[in-house]
């Protein structure tokens, strides 16, 4: 099976080169050769940039056919239009690396399934949406058969830890140094983060299956955790002690820096539960292999050994708001408790 990733060395991407690999996949990737490159042996390299439209729909014209194409780093429109120049007619299925912000987050029925009518509500989700939207149109015309992938959370080497106000890059020294960790609400938020190499094995199991044409896949992790949860285990992962949570209403963190908070505002303060119940019913193979624990300890060892652990003394808004929320609440307890 020939099969060509356009991106290929990211942290999804490298789980699914993992996976063909080792299902024998005669594997090429496309990028610009800026990541770090983490594929094995005998993966051949097409360098270019996917948003250089002509040249890179030449550079894939002369690159002959396909039997799978999977576009990882499709994020809007122009970019799905440039793919079905390049690709229809040239492959024999096109898989679209898309996300569950498709949903909106805000789902009443838990878990959400594909069947769930999409109403994203971000910027992000709604442009997956008209990507998605674009390549099943020209799945139905039969320009090529098309495969779509909603990951939800995923993480790995290549990758962070995330925590629940986003992506803050003093998490994991905060957890190591004992230090107060923000968790927004009351902690009992739900949560799914899948381990790269997992959601490698469900991507790399539709390629080639004429069952998966034209379908769409949740590909999630199996295990649903609360933030609380989430938030002590990764602690526990790494050796740190069990860290002292502060809950923080959600939109008081806003109110104070809603584009720090963004992605609290988007997706972090929703559930985030979703069923992979259909793409196990055409990849057995596809669960969460990777324990949790043993997931975050492989992230964090990357996340040292490539210096992206920033210390607390670098971000010290954390601190201030837990001190100042702190002060807060001790005086609201005092002022309306009711007196002995
Ligand atoms: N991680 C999550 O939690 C999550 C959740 C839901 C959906 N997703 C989806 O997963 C996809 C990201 O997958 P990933 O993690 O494997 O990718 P990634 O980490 O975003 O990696 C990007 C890959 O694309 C290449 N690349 C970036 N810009 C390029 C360009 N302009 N031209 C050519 N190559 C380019 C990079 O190599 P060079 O830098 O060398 O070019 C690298 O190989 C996205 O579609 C995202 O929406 C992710």
């Amino acid at each position: 099976m020939k099969v060509l990733i356009v991106g290929g060395t990211g942290l999804i991407s490298s789980g699914i080169v993992k996976a063909l690999s080792a299902r024998g996949a005669d594997l090429t990737v496309f990028n610009r050769g800026r990541t770090d490159d983490r594929l094995g042996a005998g993966v051949r390299h097409l360098a270019g940039d996917r948003n250089d439209f002509p040249a890179f729909e030449a550079a894939i014209a002369a690159s002959g056919t396909w039997d799978v194409v999977i576009d990882m780093i499709c994020f809007r429109p122009d970019q799905a239009e440039s793919d079905l120049r390049a690709f229809a007619g040239r492959c024999g299925q096109f898989i679209f690396c898309s996300t569950v912000c498709t949903y909106g987050n805000t789902q009443t029925v838990v878990p959400t399934l594909e069947t769930t009518p999409p109403a994203p509500h971000s910027a992000y989700g709604r442009d997956k949406l008209a990507c998605e939207q674009l390549f099943l149109r020209a799945h139905a015309e039969k320009k090529m058969p098309v495969t779509i992938f909603r990951p939800s959370h995923t993480y790995g080497p290549g990758g962070n830890v995330i925590n629940n106000l986003g992506w803050e890059p003093t998490f994991v020294d905060r957890l190591r140094r004992g230090r107060p960790v923000i968790v927004s609400g009351d902690g009992h938020g739900l949560w799914q983060s899948a381990y790269s190499e997992d959601v490698g094995v469900g991507f790399a199991g539709a390629a080639g299956n004429p069952a998966c044409f034209g379908e769409v896949y949740n590909v999630v992790a199996d295990e649903v955790v609360t933030w609380d949860d989430y938030t002590r285990r990764t602690a526990a992962a790494i050796g740190a002690p069990p860290p002292r949570l502060v809950h923080l209403p959600t939109d008081l963190l806003l109110a104070i820096d809603r584009p720090r908070y963004a992605a609290l505002e988007e997706i972090f303060r929703f559930h985030g539960v979703y069923s992979s119940a259909k793409l196990k019913r055409v990849v057995p193979a596809y669960r969460t292999a990777t324990p949790f624990e043993e997931g975050v300890r492989r992230t964090v060892a990357w996340m040292d050994q490539h210096g992206k652990v920033a210390r607390v003394e670098d971000d010290a808004l954390e601190d201030r708001l837990i001190a100042a929320w702190e002060r807060f609440a001790g005086e609201a307890v005092k002022a309306f408790s009711p007196k002995p």
